[in-house]
């Protein structure tokens, strides 16, 4: 099956800028990509931050933009969402029964466990007794393939300043997960607005850049600044088989030239190679 991970839209009314890009037109585009060359995709998974503000209107903005998909999108809340006003708009959201947004879903390729961690007025994750009692059930009653979905990492990656804004008591959510670890086969975040992949608990995992600005690798341990990365917006197309799961991530703006693989004839390859221009 082929499914769809994008994230961090962080979308704003008004048609303003964020950050020196334009959010609402770069998810726009996002969304016309898929269209135009996703459409067998099962779902679009957004793995939060849909908007930067979280006013009413944004979330509006955001119902626009992704109307067209041809596909459905499974929306996810992040650190710069509200719950509230998330509710007031997409009326249809998950609902784990206690107000969480969070749910499962049976596919194809196995149960998809998408997870809530914003925490009103925090930039760090939360995953709370409620939510993990929710997870704890969920994961036991389901059997066979599980693929996990979250805003925050549960780990850190290095990057001081958003180590810092990650999930909270992290300890606490690997007990959840460590019984069912080797069942689990990829776990999707977004929050860090890079592309990372590697594996937590021997869980396969990956995020990927958000759709509008990106956040530069910064080993240094630095706190003082987030400085923003150069980056093109991307987003993540997922082959799930038996024997593989394969993401790809896909700077869906750019614009280049098409070259022909072979020289036209009477030219060398090298002539070839080195006069074409982007
Ligand atoms: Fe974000």
């Amino acid at each position: 099956m082929k499914f769809i991970h994008l994230t961090d839209p962080h979308v704003i009314s008004g048609g303003l800028p964020l950050y020196g890009r334009d959010p609402a037109a770069s998810l726009a585009a996002a969304v016309a990509d898929i269209n135009e060359n996703h459409s067998d995709a099962e779902m679009v998974v957004i793995t939060g931050d849909l908007t930067n503000w979280a006013e009413p209107e944004s979330y509006e903005t955001v119902a626009g933009l992704i109307e067209p998909l041809s596909m459905p999108p499974v929306l996810l809340l992040g650190n710069h969402d509200d719950r509230p006003n998330f509710r007031g708009v997409f009326k249809d959201g998950m609902d784990d029964g206690s107000g969480f947004v969070q749910g499962s879903l049976k596919t194809t390729a196995g149960t998809f466990v998408f997870l809530d961690t914003h925490e009103p007025g925090s930039a760090a994750g939360t995953y709370c007794e409620t939510r993990s009692a929710w997870l704890e059930k969920t994961l036991a009653e389901t059997e066979g393939p599980l693929f996990l979905f979250m805003h925050h990492p549960p780990f850190a990656v290095g990057i001081a300043y958003m180590d810092a804004i990650a999930l909270r008591e992290p300890e606490r959510f690997a007990e959840i997960i460590r019984p069912h670890a080797v069942r689990i086969r990829h776990l999707f975040f977004g929050h860090l607005h890079r592309a990372i992949a590697g594996s937590w608990l021997g869980i396969p995992l990956s995020n990927m850049r958000g759709t509008n600005h990106q956040v530069w690798l910064e080993l240094t341990g630095r706190l003082d600044t987030i400085r923003t990365g150069p980056e093109q917006p991307a987003y993540g197309i997922v082959f799930v088989d038996d024997d593989r799961v394969l993401v790809h991530m896909h700077e869906y703006q750019n614009d280049g030239p098409d070259h022909a693989f072979a020289p036209p004839a009477g030219v060398s390859d090298r002539d070839y190679a080195t006069k074409l221009k982007d």
